[in-house]
């Protein structure tokens, strides 16, 4: 099955996608993406990621209209075309190829539009079984982390870091000692009988799939509480999981050398996680 490449307006292999070297998405990392995940061969919540990609554009004044780009059909033939089952569509608009110099180019100078899709792996049943283990380490991000930037530096380090001690994620911890998420995924933690996250806004990425568990967390009358909790507060937690578009809904079972509560996923994770499923399974997303 091939996996495929979209560059400004022409699909080919993957292997044949090229960008020129003066793209500002190679030289300053001057660009903003998207993943979306299907499920049944249909994109997952297509609506909610465009408005975020509309969102990180406007942010960062790169002027692409997606509707008139027609990027939502797009993602569909994109799909369509790879043959997978279930599909992984990356998407990454960045300011476009011109001479390199710190400022915005020319006016009228084109943003460069790349998609990727390949096919998904979700992670194996097992780890929602028994849960994961994350580490925690400080959160070096920049202060507008509500944009999808591929400037991704501090997450990658974050994620290796996570790699290399034989864990599934990092949980960023900022200045003041609270989690604001993990470096790929939402997090959420269960104390007091409440469902806690960090609050929307600068300090975290407005996770499509956190927006959905919140939004099932309060069909199920679970009181949810938008507000940080500290790195010892997370250790202490009766559950504590992750959420993502790959990843969905996860437990963690260990954060750094504390073992959260029995060290199995808890009840309310996993009622979420089934919410989740049979969310996707309604299908009218
Ligand atoms: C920093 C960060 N937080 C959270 C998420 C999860 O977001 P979503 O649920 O939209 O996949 C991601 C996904 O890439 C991420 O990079």
């Amino acid at each position: 099955m091939p996996e495929i490449a979209f560059v400004n307006g022409v699909f080919m292999p993957l292997a044949e996608a090229v960008v020129s070297v003066e793209d500002r998405g190679f030289q300053f990392a001057d660009g903003v993406y998207e993943v979306l995940a299907s499920y049944g061969g249909r994109p997952f919540a297509q609506e909610s990621h465009l408005h975020r990609l509309e969102h990180s554009l406007k942010a960062l004044h790169i002027d692409l209209d997606l509707g008139a780009y027609g990027l939502e059909g797009i993602v569909r033939e994109g799909m369509a075309r790879s043959g997978f089952a279930e599909t992984m569509v990356y998407i990454q608009i960045t300011r476009g190829t011109a001479p390199r110099h710190h400022e915005f180019p020319a006016a009228g100078t084109q943003p460069t539009v790349v998609m990727t899709v390949k096919q998904l792996r979700r992670p194996a049943a097992e780890r929602y079984e028994k849960g994961v283990k994350v580490v925690s380490t400080p959160d070096l991000r920049w202060k507008r982390c509500d944009i999808k930037s591929t400037s991704l530096l501090a997450n990658i380090l974050a994620k290796q870091q996570a790699a290399e001690a034989g864990a599934f994620e990092a949980l960023l911890v900022d200045g003041q000692g609270r989690v604001t998420e993990g470096s790929s995924t939402s997090v959420f933690c269960v104390r007091q009988g409440a469902l806690w996250t960090s609050p929307a806004g600068p300090h975290i990425l407005p996770s499509i799939t956190r927006g959905i568990v919140l939004e099932l967390a309060r069909e199920l009358k679970l009181p949810v509480r938008e507000e940080f909790c500290t790195l010892e507060q997370y250790q202490q937690a009766d559950e504590v999981f992750l959420a993502g578009t790959t990843t969905e809904a996860m437990p963690v079972v260990r954060i750094d050398e504390h073992q959260v509560a029995d060290g199995k996923p808890g009840p309310l994770t996993r009622q979420l996680r089934q919410a989740f499923l049979e969310y996707v399974a309604r299908g009218d997303w």
